[in-house]
């Protein structure tokens, strides 16, 4: 699904000093290539602060034990991503509130976070799933009128901007709600060459909390006023993901420019939803996802792996039907948009070297098998 070889490739130089660099001044945990990281980070998101942690589903956790949340307060988020989200919820013995989303975006549907909301619900979690904003404008205000938290988790979108909130030009995702996470797992948009995360806030409360948390919730040596956890970037990832970083945007584009190009392949093709982009948004094609009507999903993916063209399902399973979080609350046919979406969707490669002829090899492949 990804060429991370033929990207290493084109940076191999840069990469390689950037490690040595580390490894030279042996200044492996909080050396100085982690904040240098941060403030990078901070200018390219208009962000006050980024705080580096282990990973995604550590940010995500950091986040909701940062607002002081109660066991037993409800957290709403979507049944249609990759289960993190709902994970950090119950292990914090708080209870995941699912929604359903849209049929064009795949994302939550403000209106149904809206149905769900009771006198114990304290945090709205939306998911920028695949590369492209939830319709986070109609979200911050719902949040804002029930005294809500909103924790943006920004995994798959980072670099994605929403335009024309509280008039200002092209948000970067993850900035706006009270805390936004990402990861940089290898073959997300921005990638590191192992595990890391990071976790963003204009609050600077919230800002000196999550520093503590990070890192077994201590505020000097030895001295613990939270109980925390140890979730840290070490210095080898930052100093690559500062190198990619500078690329980020150049990979956006390029991601932009093969979505365009399945976009014209498949317009005609009656058998295929191509992604819709919201117009509040920017799309920066973490993936590539289709909606397939009638079509065998599973004979085309056996189609395509006959010929040496990946595919995979996100998701097969909704959150709320998956074995460890099926409660009696729900049941099969809650949530008829989600539900339809695993059955029927299907992500194609999409990534920083895909070619055009490629694109046109997997294409054909495609079309070969949908339209027989
Ligand atoms: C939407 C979403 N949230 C959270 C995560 C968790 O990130 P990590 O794998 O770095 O823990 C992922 C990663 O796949 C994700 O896609």
């Amino acid at each position: 699904m990804v060429d991370l070889p033929g990207q290493y490739q084109k940076i191999k130089t840069e990469v390689d000093a950037a490690i040595l660099e580390v490894i030279y001044s042996a200044t492996f945990i909080n050396g100085p290539a982690v904040k240098t990281f941060q403030e990078q980070m901070e200018a390219y998101l208009g962000v006050k602060h980024v705080i580096p942690c282990g990973n995604g589903t550590d940010a995500l956790q950091l986040a909701l034990m940062a607002l002081d949340l109660k066991p037993g307060d409800e957290v709403i988020t979507t049944s249609f991503t990759f289960i993190a989200t709902a994970e950090v919820i119950a292990l914090l013995k708080l209870k995941p509130v699912f929604v359903d989303v849209f049929p064009d975006t795949y994302n939550i549907d403000p209106y149904a976070i809206e149905q769900a909301i009771t006198s114990k619900t304290k945090a709205i979690i939306p998911v920028h799933l695949f590369g492209q904003a939830a319709d986070i404008n109609a979200i911050l205000k719902i949040a804002k009128k029930h005294h809500l938290f909103v924790v943006e988790d920004t995994a798959q979108a980072i670099g994605a901007e929403v335009y024309g909130l509280e008039n200002r030009d092209n948000i970067k995702v993850g900035t706006m709600g009270d805390v936004g996470c990402t990861s940089f797992f290898p073959s997300k948009n921005l990638g590191a060459f192992g595990d890391g995360g990071a976790i963003f806030t204009n609050n600077d409360k919230l800002a000196t909390k999550i520093r503590m948390l990070v890192n077994h919730g201590m505020s000097e040596r030895y001295y613990h006023d939270y109980v925390g956890i140890n979730s840290r970037l070490d210095s080898i990832q930052a100093a690559i993901l500062s190198v990619k970083l500078k690329h980020l945007d150049e990979y956006t584009a390029a991601r932009q420019k093969a979505a365009a190009f399945y976009n014209e392949a498949f317009a005609d093709c009656e058998r295929i939803q191509c992604p819709q982009t919201a117009e509040f948004t920017s799309h920066v094609f973490h993936q590539y996802t289709i909606v397939l009507k009638n079509v065998d999903r599973q004979g085309l993916m056996s189609h395509l792996n006959e010929l040496g063209v990946a595919s995979a399902v996100y998701y097969p399973v909704p959150l709320h039907l998956q074995k460890a979080y099926r409660d009696s609350r729900y049941s099969e046919g809650d949530f008829p948009v989600t539900e339809a979406l695993s059955q029927s969707v299907l992500s194609l490669p999409i990534h920083t070297e895909l070619t055009e002829s490629i694109q046109e090899e997997i294409i054909n492949a495609v079309l070969e098998y949908v339209k027989k």
